[in-house]
C-alpha cells in the first residue's frame, strides 16, 4: 500500500490517500487539543497508544457484529481505512451526566443516566459544534431518516459492548463520541475509539483516566491512556 498526499489533517490525526482510492491511511499524531483547539499539545508515544488502542476496540467491535471502517495497522502509529462518504454529525451517548449536559442542563455531575442519553451534534469546529436534532440533520441532507436510525442503533449497540468490555477491566464508559460514514450503501462506525474521544473513569476511586486529564491540566495524560490499554489487554509494544 502506497502513501500518496495528505487529504486533510484534523486536530489529532492525519489523513492520508494510497494508490487504492477505496482505501485511506489514518496517522495518529502527538498533538493533543482541547476546547476547539485552544489549548494544543504534543504528547509523546500519544499517537503509537491511541493507534494501537484504536485497533484494539475496533477489533472487538468487529467480533460483536458492528461494522467499521478498521482494517489493519500499518505502522506504530499508523493504520488502513475504507474510505468512507463521512457524515457531518457527532453521536455521543453518555451513561454518566458531565461536561458539557452538566454546563447546558445544570444537572447534577456524576449522576447515573438511565437510561443512558443520546445527542447528536454537528461537526463543525468554527460554530463550536452544535447540538442538532434529527430534523436537522434530514432537512440539511446531512443524512437520511434511515442512516439516522442506522447512527442511533449501532451508537446504543456499542455502548452494551463497550460498557461491559470497560466495566470487566475495572472502569466505567461515562461517554463517548462516534462518528459514521457511508461505504457501498452501507452505514459503517468511522474515525477512532481512542481516550481522547470519551470519558473513563475508574470504577472504585473515580479517577479520569480520560483527555479530561488534559483538559482539566491534571498531568499523566499518556500514563492514564496507557493504564487503561494494561487494564485491557491491549498489546502496547
Ligand atoms: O468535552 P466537553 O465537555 O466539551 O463535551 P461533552 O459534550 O461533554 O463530550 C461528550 C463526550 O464526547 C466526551 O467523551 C468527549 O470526549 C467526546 N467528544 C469528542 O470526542 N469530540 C467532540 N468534538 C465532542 C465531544
Amino acid at each position: 500500500m502506497e502513501k500518496r498526499a495528505e487529504l486533510y489533517r484534523g486536530k489529532a490525526k492525519s489523513v492520508y490517500t494510497t494508490d487504492d482510492p477505496e482505501r485511506l491511511i489514518l496517522h495518529f499524531r502527538n498533538d493533543t487539543s482541547a476546547f476547539d483547539g485552544e489549548k494544543i499539545e504534543q504528547l509523546e508515544r500519544k499517537g503509537i497508544v491511541n493507534n494501537k488502542f484504536n485497533a484494539f476496540i475496533m477489533q472487538k467491535l468487529e467480533e460483536a457484529g458492528i461494522p467499521t471502517q478498521h482494517d489493519k495497522i500499518i505502522a506504530d502509529d499508523e493504520c488502513l481505512v475504507k474510505n468512507l462518504d463521512m457524515m457531518p454529525v457527532e453521536c455521543v451517548i453518555r451513561n454518566i451526566a458531565t461536561g458539557s449536559l452538566v454546563r447546558r442542563l445544570g444537572v447534577e455531575d456524576g449522576m447515573d443516566l438511565i437510561p443512558a442519553t443520546f445527542e447528536f451534534f454537528l461537526k463543525n469546529d468554527e460554530l463550536h459544534d452544535p447540538m442538532i436534532n434529527d430534523y436537522h440533520i434530514k432537512t440539511f441532507g446531512w443524512a437520511n431518516e434511515d442512516e439516522i436510525e442506522k447512527m442511533k442503533a449501532l451508537t446504543f449497540q456499542v455502548n452494551d459492548i463497550l460498557s461491559k468490555l470497560f466495566k470487566d477491566a475495572n472502569m466505567i464508559l461515562v461517554d463517548y463520541k462516534l462518528e459514521f460514514g457511508r461505504y457501498n450503501g452501507e452505514v459503517l462506525l468511522g474515525d477512532e475509539f481512542t481516550p481522547d474521544g470519551c470519558r473513563l473513569w475508574d470504577i472504585d476511586t473515580r479517577e479520569k483516566l480520560d483527555k479530561d486529564r488534559f483538559r482539566q491540566g491534571l498531568g499523566g495524560v499518556v500514563e492514564a491512556y496507557e493504564e487503561v490499554a494494561h487494564r485491557l489487554g491491549v498489546d502496547l509494544d
